[in-house]
């Protein structure tokens, strides 16, 4: 062969292989990257913990009602995201975050079969539950009010999360959808 050029040389195999690793292993990672999702759930079988009936927890998010039909359009709004990853009613799948269903009162990773990231299951073993202000606060940044957390919002939910009426609607249809 007197033609280099059309020699596939080992070191052109080896780039090239290294090359096709790194993008495999890109797109398998992306999904979880991006949305945090995992392909897989946990096992049933779960210790579910007992709901708070804590008087001054529940009342306070779980009395609220609709001011106007306005008000509740924007809200579904407001929640869109959330609904890609988050299921509400009672025995709902999963999706790539866990069903919600009685969420305020509810201690931290309480749902059989989600795979929780483990800051959650270490909050769920210190007794952590879900008040109004710890959802807030949770809602509004999630990466920052629990390092580690496989909760991600694409930047444009993001932003609206940052603002205090916007948030406060969409934890609102989650509330009253969640009762
Ligand atoms: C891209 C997917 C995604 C989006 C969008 C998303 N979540 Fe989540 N959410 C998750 C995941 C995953 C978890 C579990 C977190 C963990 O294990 O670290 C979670 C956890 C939660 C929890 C705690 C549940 C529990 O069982 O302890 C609440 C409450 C919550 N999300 C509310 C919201 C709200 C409200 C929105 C919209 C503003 C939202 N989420 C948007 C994926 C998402």
């Amino acid at each position: 062969m007197s033609n280099n050029a059309n020699v596939y040389t080992t070191q052109a195999k080896v780039i090239h292989g290294a090359f096709i690793a790194v993008m495999i292993v890109v797109s398998l990672m992306t999904p979880y990257w991006v949305f945090g999702l995992v392909p897989f759930f946990t096992s049933p079988d779960m210790e579910v913990l007992e709901r708070s009936t804590d008087a001054t927890i529940l009342p306070e998010g779980y009395a609220l009602t609709w001011a106007s039909a306005e008000e509740e359009a924007q809200a579904i709004d407001d929640f869109n995201w959330c609904r890609n990853c988050h299921s509400l009613k009672e025995g709902e799948k999963h999706r790539t975050g866990p069903n919600l269903y009685q969420i305020l009162g509810q201690p931290y990773a309480n749902q059989p079969q989600f795979y929780y990231s483990a800051p959650f299951k270490a909050l769920r073993d210190e007794g952590a539950i879900w008040t109004y202000e710890a959802l807030d606060a949770f809602i509004k940044n999630p990466g920052a009010e629990v390092p580690g957390t496989r909760m991600r919002y694409p930047p444009a939910i993001f932003e609206n999360m940052q603002n205090d009426d916007a948030r406060a609607r969409a934890m609102k249809y989650m509330l009253i959808n969640t009762q």
